[in-house]
């Protein structure tokens, strides 16, 4: 039921502050602890090396989180793309720990992957919307994101939803290793915080329908651009406008761009940058004045405490960690209203389906 919604994808996109509450209210108790099965903890602690497994949106989900793992728990992470590790699977550690991240539960890749997990022998954890989904049921342990049922095939609440249950593991993890990275993070507040900057963004929205109009409702092409976390928002942001609009977008490392696809940047290409990172904003701004000199299109969505006249879209300040949580719901706005301005159903993208049940 949408509503009074026209589409899934916008009341999905609207409902990212409350996914954030529920996720509070499940994991966190009143005193601010978090509660996790002790069994699933003890597994992982003793991991020497996570590998986070997922495809599409549930990838990028990854990738931020092992920003999150190294970051608060400081084991070494490594993320795959579960259609590669399939036939190409890495060298595995000593004691490895597998994460499957999985909106729907049933993405056969992904099921691949843990099915030869198993076999293995080693132990593993699903993070899902679906209870009893097969990824699920055939991990060791469950982690759910109970953010109510995702039906726009483009990923939207699930993507933030996984973001921040990443964060709240691996605070948990983190403390009981004694890291001050995460006995310093209150997570409970800092996720608050977000659900608080999540609902200023979705109320702004007709200002990313007019970006939308203005920069991409006619656009052949277009670039995300970030450095570190904000790559890792670049390359989600770059999915969502792809593959609802069928703009051929790409998510680019802002310092690689010169190395041979600033080629492709003509006049008006729009080149969106993400620019939340302290230590990394002013080598994104350089990379976007290099491609304003070639005539692109520049639009930036900066965190606030580090914005500067002319930027277009300002980010409320959370924990640098969670800044992909924020800087993801413009961009899933631009995109949702490109489809619409291009004439689309933004909900149901040509060539796709909502979970992938082949290889
Ligand atoms: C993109 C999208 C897909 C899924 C991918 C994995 O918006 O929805 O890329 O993220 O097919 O699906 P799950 O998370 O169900 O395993």
């Amino acid at each position: 039921e949408k509503g009074a919604y026209p589409y899934y994808m916008l009341k999905e996109i609207d409902e990212q502050p409350t996914v954030m509450r529920s996720l509070i209210k499940h994991y966190i108790a009143d005193d601010g602890s978090v509660t996790i099965d002790d069994a699933l903890l003890n597994s992982m602690k003793k991991a020497d090396r996570l590998y986070i497994v997922a495809a599409g949106t549930s990838y990028h989900a990854g990738l931020v989180g092992k920003e999150l793992f190294e970051g608060l728990m400081k084991t070494p992470t490594e993320v795959h793309v579960a259609s590669e590790f399939g036939y190409n699977p890495p060298l595995l550690s000593e004691k490895p720990f597998f994460i499957f991240l999985t909106q729907s539960g049933e993405t056969a890749d992904s099921r691949q992957v843990l099915a030869q997990v198993n076999k293995w022998g080693y132990e593993s954890l699903t993070i899902t919307n679906v209870e009893n989904s097969t990824l699920s049921r055939e991990a060791t342990f469950t982690l759910l994101l109970y953010a109510g049922p995702e039906i726009a095939v483009a990923s939207t609440k699930a993507y933030t939803g996984q973001i921040a249950l990443e964060a709240i593991l691996a605070k948990k993890l983190g403390e009981e290793k004694g890291v001050s990275a995460a006995t310093s993070f209150d997570v409970a507040h800092e996720l608050t915080m977000v659900a608080n900057g999540m609902q200023e963004l979705v109320d702004e929205k007709s200002q990313y329908e007019q970006i939308a109009a203005n920069a991409l409702a006619t656009t052949r092409n277009a670039f995300y651009i970030g450095r570190a976390i904000d790559y890792d928002v670049a390359q989600e942001a770059a999915l969502k406008l792809k593959e609802v609009s069928y703009v051929q977008t790409e998510g680019f490392a802002s310092g690689e761009l010169k190395h041979g696809t600033i080629a492709l940047i003509e006049e008006g290409t729009p080149v969106i940058a993400i620019i939340t990172g302290a230590k990394t904003a002013n080598h994104t701004r350089s990379n976007t004045q290099e491609v304003l000199a070639r005539g692109a299109n520049v639009i930036k969505i900066v965190s606030r405490n580090l914005a500067e006249d002319g930027d277009q879209i300002i980010l409320p300040d959370v924990h640098p960690l969670l800044t992909p949580l924020l800087a993801i719901v413009p961009c899933q706005l631009l995109a949702y209203y490109t489809s619409l301005q291009r004439g689309y159903d933004v909900d149901k993208p040509r060539n796709l389906a909502k979970s992938v049940t082949v290889e």
